[in-house]
């Protein structure tokens, strides 16, 4: 804490590379009412989670599904390790909030389904199996902001063995994914289930992912049907597949860092505008079609490529402390 404080006050005097090792995450100030501020959860009325609520601790699977099963706003803390084989259902207007490094989730999926309201920061969840659903999986619901969290398995079992990561489907919009560390995985991130379900899912899926970084996991960062996708910020490192738009798709690509992947932007009908971003050791560039994204309707900041990994190294996943 005293250390990411000193890094704040030298920060506009030195670069913060000189000061992060890439092996050593920074730790980040951050309160429990903090609201989505970046990215398209900002729109459509924004983001503000269980802001006005109590604040509820929780150390077990039994407290924790009770405390975000209906709507009335509430901040969920996490504060221990819970394990087990299952999924929880998430209801409107809550936060969910690792207290502090101990909030490991491991086989027990979030599954977001016709809510509105929603931001989980800070925890670290593994091992979920497909059985119960996606590591967080957001299904027909609005504004969610998830930030600050590492989400991870493992490439050992089969692209079925696990979902995905984070997914959001059937018409889900105005989503926010940032800073996170999502790793070790087959099937990253889903945004548009299928094909054939155009007729919901056209002219809703605007989602931002940023300041993120991928590690080892196969395609999908994110794999886009049908939606509205801004990526900025991230670094993505030994990816197959990295950003896919389809089905008429349409993607912001930008400040991003490629390092070993065959397809960093890769498409046939989705189409993505490209900008500053740096393929290192990559097969392919921006192979998508042409795109019309060429802004966004919200202000943010880009770090610019060759800033990206100290950057991102030094704070995505759950660095936070409150
Ligand atoms: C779960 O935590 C609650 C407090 O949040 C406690 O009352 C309850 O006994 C705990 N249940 C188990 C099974 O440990
Ligand atoms: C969310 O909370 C607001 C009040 O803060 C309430 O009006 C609304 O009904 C809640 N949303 C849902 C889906 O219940």
């Amino acid at each position: 804490m005293n250390i990411y404080f000193q890094i704040t006050l030298l920060a506009t005097a030195i670069p913060l590379t000189w000061c992060a090792p890439s092996s050593e995450k920074l730790v980040k100030r951050a309160t429990l009412n903090d609201i989505a501020t970046t990215g398209y959860a900002t729109l459509n009325g924004g983001t503000t989670g269980g802001l006005g609520g109590p604040v509820v601790e929780v150390n077990n699977l039994t407290a924790w599904a009770a405390a975000v099963a209906d709507d009335l706003p509430r901040i969920v803390v996490i504060t221990g390790p819970i394990s087990g084989s299952s999924q929880v259902m998430v209801g409107s207007n809550k936060s969910i909030i690792g207290k502090n490094s101990a909030a490991k989730i491991t086989g027990i999926g979030m599954y977001i389904l016709q809510k509105k309201n929603v931001i989980v920061r800070n925890l670290i969840i593994s091992k979920v199996l497909a059985a119960n659903g996606d590591g967080i999986w957001i299904q027909k619901s609005t504004n969610i902001w998830v930030d600050h969290c590492e989400i991870f398995n493992d490439q050992d079992h089969g692209k079925d063995y696990y979902d995905g990561l984070v997914d959001a489907t059937h018409a889900a919009d105005w989503v926010t994914i940032s800073n996170m560390y999502l790793h070790d995985h087959e099937k990253g991130s889903l945004v548009g289930h299928s094909d054939n379900n155009g007729a919901e899912d056209t002219g809703h899926l605007h989602i931002t992912y940023h300041n993120n970084h991928w590690k080892n996991v196969y395609s999908r960062g994110p794999s886009l049907r049908f939606g509205t996708g801004h990526i900025y910020n991230s670094y993505y490192d030994n990816m197959f597949e990295c950003v896919r738009p389809r089905k008429g798709a349409q993607v912001l690509v930008e400040s991003n860092y490629f390092v070993g992947a065959s397809k960093p932007i890769f498409g046939t009908d989705g189409y993505a505008v490209a900008r500053d971003n740096a393929y290192i050791q990559c097969t392919n560039q921006n192979t998508a079609p042409a795109g019309t994204l060429a802004s966004v309707p919200y202000s943010y900041s880009l770090l610019g490529s060759g800033n990206v990994v100290a950057a991102v190294l030094a704070q995505a996943g759950a660095t936070l402390t409150f």
